[in-house]
């Protein structure tokens, strides 16, 4: 069995980000099984940290801990990743010294409604990967721009062509964790 823990970067229902998740994991080989982070935490601080981390910021931890590769779903909020997405890498990345994502292998993706399909946001998590020294897939890229000629209301994927860069995207992603493992 190959654990994946997804980060969804968007709290709303009916986000795109959570339909490119479910299409990734209908996508996915068998053994492969989507762990759902619930990215809704208290907001970070030092003090909260101090006094005991919150179960919900530990049972995240312990389902990356334990996940064997993490894929990030990220919207673009103001061209960078949304508050609560960076407030939940922010949480993972502590306590001091024991940051979830050290050595994890790490997809990033995006889906937005504009034509900017998630460029800056996507940077700004690698960022964050890169400075926790996670492993991280360089390519294939998948920005989804203009959303909503990709997804139905029900989130299912319209686009054939895209239907196809998400497979190819799966091949890619698994057969490297595969090799991390
Ligand atoms: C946005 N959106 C947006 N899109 C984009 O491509 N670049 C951006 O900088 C922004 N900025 C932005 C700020 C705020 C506060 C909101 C609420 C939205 C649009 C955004 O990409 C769109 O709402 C996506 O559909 C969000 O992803 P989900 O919720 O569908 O997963």
């Amino acid at each position: 069995m190959t654990k994946i823990a997804v980060f969804v970067g968007s709290i709303r229902e009916g986000s795109t980000n959570r339909s490119l998740a479910k299409a990734l994991e209908k996508l996915a080989p068998e053994g492969m099984e989507f762990s759902y982070i619930d990215i809704n935490l208290p907001l970070y601080s030092e003090d909260v940290e101090k006094a005991g981390l919150p179960a919900s910021v530990q049972a995240m931890k312990d389902t990356v801990d334990k996940a064997d590769g993490v894929l990030i779903l990220t919207p673009e909020y103001n061209r960078g990743m949304p508050g609560a997405l960076k407030n939940a890498l922010d949480w993972a990345s502590r306590p001091y010294g024991s940051n979830s994502f050290t050595h994890k292998p790490t997809g990033v993706l995006g889906s937005s409604m504009t034509p900017v399909g998630t460029a800056m946001a996507q940077s700004d998590v690698r960022t964050f990967l890169a400075f926790s020294d996670a492993k991280t897939l360089g390519q294939p890229e998948v920005y989804v721009a203009n959303a909503y000629e990709v997804f139905d209301e029900s989130g299912e994927v319209i686009s054939e062509r895209w239907l196809k860069n998400f497979q190819l995207y799966m091949d890619a992603f698994s057969a490297w964790v595969a090799n991390e493992k």
